[in-house]
């Protein structure tokens, strides 16, 4: 695992999205996938900033998103349909037929998620896949206890994770429970991998997920099984790790390289 530490959370978003970026250009029909949350948001609005000022181009780039709350509607304003709106696709030119966020509503989950896993094998794979992680150490919605192998599915979450969503809800009962979540196994198979994260409140999730074992309670932590994972970091999500100087040297000798 590549362990990237800049000094904020403005500075962070800006490299990684400079990493999209650079992919979007070397593979034009680049499959991306994409992550919710507070945590891609500088990315997404540095690729816009890209695609406004420098003419980024995301005509021919497929997006397949990591997960979306069971019970909610593509025009739920709490939908991660409505996020990705929001967020990123309104603004960039990606068309709509070319992005794809899991639905939160089925009659039939398991063979939905059956077809999103076969959606991903017919775009060619997913070519770099962004991340955020949650405090358990959650990436997609694969909860402590998570196998490894897990493909897309239905998934529990936790009460930590209902208890850091409840803030975009107006009453804790529209909480969702359930998840459409990519599995892990689905994430591994990316064939790059990039995982943000800032702030202290994801220091001990970041410290298990890249120093620690691997184990299906900190789900993260089977990213250190994929060979191409970059992990951008600011310094408070950085903190518990142990090899700081090691990585912040690894950085400089790259840059060294090729400067
Ligand atoms: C969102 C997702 C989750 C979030 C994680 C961190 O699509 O898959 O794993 O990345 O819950 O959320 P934030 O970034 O809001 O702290």
């Amino acid at each position: 695992m590549r362990v990237v530490i800049k000094d904020s959370y403005q500075i962070l978003s800006v490299a990684a999205a400079a990493e999209v970026a650079q992919a979007v250009r070397a593979k034009p029909n680049l499959v991306l996938g994409l992550a919710t949350g507070s945590s891609p948001l500088g990315i997404y609005q540095e690729l816009i900033r890209l695609h406004r000022v420098e003419g980024l181009d995301f005509s021919q780039v497929t997006t397949f998103n990591l997960d979306e709350y069971v019970g909610l509607a593509p025009d739920h304003p709490q939908s991660y349909h409505a996020f990705m709106r929001e967020h990123l696709f309104q603004h960039i030119n990606v068309p709509a037929e070319r992005t794809h966020v899991p639905v939160g509503i089925s009659e039939d989950y398991v063979a939905y998620c059956r077809s999103y896993e076969e959606q991903i094998c017919a775009a060619g794979g997913i070519d770099l896949q962004l991340l955020g992680i949650g405090r358990d150490g959650h990436i997609g919605f694969n909860e402590p206890g998570s196998s490894l192998g897990s493909r897309t599915r239905l998934k529990t979450l936790t009460a930590q994770t209902i208890e850091d969503n409840a803030r975009f809800f107006d009453h804790p009962e529209e909480v969702p429970r359930f998840a459409v979540t990519m599995g892990v196994a689905t994430i591994l198979d990316a064939r790059r991998v990039l995982l943000v994260a800032s702030g202290k409140k994801k220091a001990k999730a970041i410290a298990r997920s890249v120093e620690g074992p691997i184990s299906s309670m900190w789900t993260a932590s089977a990213l250190q099984l994929h060979a191409d994972t970059t992990v951008f970091l600011d310094h408070k999500a950085a903190r518990k790790l142990t090899q700081l100087e090691y990585y912040h040297w690894i950085e400089q000798q790259a840059a060294e390289v090729s400067p």
